[in-house]
């Protein structure tokens, strides 16, 4: 595969990763999954993690899987390149794994002191691929390993970081989130 075949899978892949963050900025609000708890003096997560973040997220991603599916033959023909099919196990961890890392990111962020919205770099920007691939290797391990060779891993680890200051880069210039991490 060349390397825009690569990037492309790369990103087609992680896709129902990476939307459900930005849809649990859009969706956020409510009850905190926490329910106000603390661990010590510090909230358990904070008020940044709640229920419906988090199932509107997954539902997200789970939906634009569904849709990428949809779409595959079509784009695989206007790119050139053989995309992969999510089985349905895949649309369930990528989406839901995104939404447990970043949710694991906050309960670390509240142990190392941080404030809710304080920036936490590296963290915040490979949580939700790190844990929405591991649980994806779990529940599908011969997808994973025919769609994430290491050429697309390194995309991925390169790529993320970029994507995810520009998304969030828009959202908060937009109004949306309250800082741009
Ligand atoms: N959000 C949510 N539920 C989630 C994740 C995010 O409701 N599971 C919403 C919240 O409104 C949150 C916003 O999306 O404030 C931005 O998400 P994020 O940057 O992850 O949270 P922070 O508020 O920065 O909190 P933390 O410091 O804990 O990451
Ligand atoms: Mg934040």
């Amino acid at each position: 595969m060349d390397l825009v075949g690569t990037v492309v899978v790369a990103v087609w892949a992680m896709l129902p990763a990476y939307v459900p963050n930005n849809a649990a900025v859009l969706a956020g609000g409510g009850r905190p999954i926490d329910g106000g708890r603390s661990l010590g003096d510090r909230r358990l997560l904070g008020d940044g993690k709640t229920w419906r973040g988090t199932a509107v997220g997954t539902a997200a991603g789970v939906a634009l899987a569904v849709a990428l599916n949809a779409l595959r033959p079509a784009a695989a023909d206007a790119l050139g390149v053989v995309l992969p099919a999510f089985p349905p196990a895949a649309m369930g961890t990528l989406a839901f794994g995104a939404m447990v890392g970043d949710i694991a990111a906050s309960f670390l962020k509240r142990r190392t002191g941080r404030r809710r919205g304080a920036a936490f770099p590296v963290v915040d920007q490979l949580d939700f691929v790190v844990v929405a691939l591991a649980l994806t290797a779990l529940a599908v391990p011969a997808w994973v390993g025919d769609t994430f060779g290491l050429p697309v891993l390194v995309t991925v680890a390169v790529l993320t970081p970029a994507l995810h200051l520009l998304t969030n880069g828009i959202a908060y210039a937009l109004g949306v989130k309250d800082e741009p991490w």
